[in-house]
């Protein structure tokens, strides 16, 4: 395995803040950074990821050349899901585009994003993991490993975990038709209705799968409509 550089913050603004910095800055091309706490941890959509210290705030930064960017959110929510098996004796869904769900709760979100250096591509994917607690959000609820264990957790066991399993990844042979299977077999939701938010659109429907290209199809008015971008409400 070809070494990869970790940096263990015990603050930051945010870990995916940090690594762009170490791509700009110190020309690095591949790292983790992680973080006991985070005072701007970044969500999707311009959110603000709540950091307090016992969970886990790791990014895993990386060059590349071919692989479509696209599809990058398709394998993290699938390592991080096979990472946390061993730590869950329930079901472990995905929420489309990437959220990890356990109990119909939120237990990981996802951010990825990516940035041009010196017409070098990079990607930072970052991931929080609630360990020991799990914020209180409004709009959806969320849950935590010592919760659903009723244990304590040694949190370096956890990270160790994920790190052993994203550093392995080998993008040339990654096989998409079974991490396709994987989404389908574990979506969140599936053959549900749901309502579904396209920039300011609000859309009503049945959500069937998602397409090997990882778009979500949902059946509305008997007919198949395919999604790339949006949110499940
Ligand atoms: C989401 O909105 O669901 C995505 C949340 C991603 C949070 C992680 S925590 C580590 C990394 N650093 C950040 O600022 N955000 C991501």
């Amino acid at each position: 395995m070809n070494y990869v550089p970790i940096v263990h913050l015990n603050q930051v603004d945010s870990t995916n803040i940090y690594s762009k910095k170490l791509i700009e800055e110190d020309n690095i091309e591949k790292g983790f950074v992680i973080s006991d706490i985070q005072t701007k941890g970044k969500g999707r959509y311009g959110k603000n990821w709540i950091s307090k210290k016992g969970n886990i705030y790791l990014s895993f930064f990386f060059k590349f050349k071919t692989l479509n960017i696209k599809k990058f959110f398709l394998i993290f929510p699938v390592l991080i899901k096979k990472v946390l098996e061993k730590y869950s004796k329930f079901k472990i869904l995905i929420k489309w585009p990437n959220d990890i769900i356990i109990n119909n709760k939120k237990i990981c979100g996802i951010l990825v994003e990516h940035l041009t250096v010196h017409k070098h591509k990079f990607v930072i994917v970052g991931i929080g993991i609630n360990v020991n607690s799990s914020p209180y959000i409004k709009k959806y609820p969320t849950i935590y490993l010592k919760k659903i264990k009723k244990k304590n957790f040694i949190l370096q066991d956890v990270i160790n975990d994920l790190l052993k399993v994203l550093s392995k990844i080998s993008f040339k042979k990654i096989n998409y038709k079974n991490f396709i299977k994987i989404w389908n077999s574990s979506l969140y939701l599936m053959n549900k209705e749901i309502k579904f938010l396209k920039k300011k659109d609000l859309y009503k429907g049945i959500l069937k799968e998602i397409d090997l290209n990882g778009k979500l199809v949902l059946m509305i008015n008997q007919k198949k409509i395919k999604f790339e971008i949006g949110s499940i409400l």
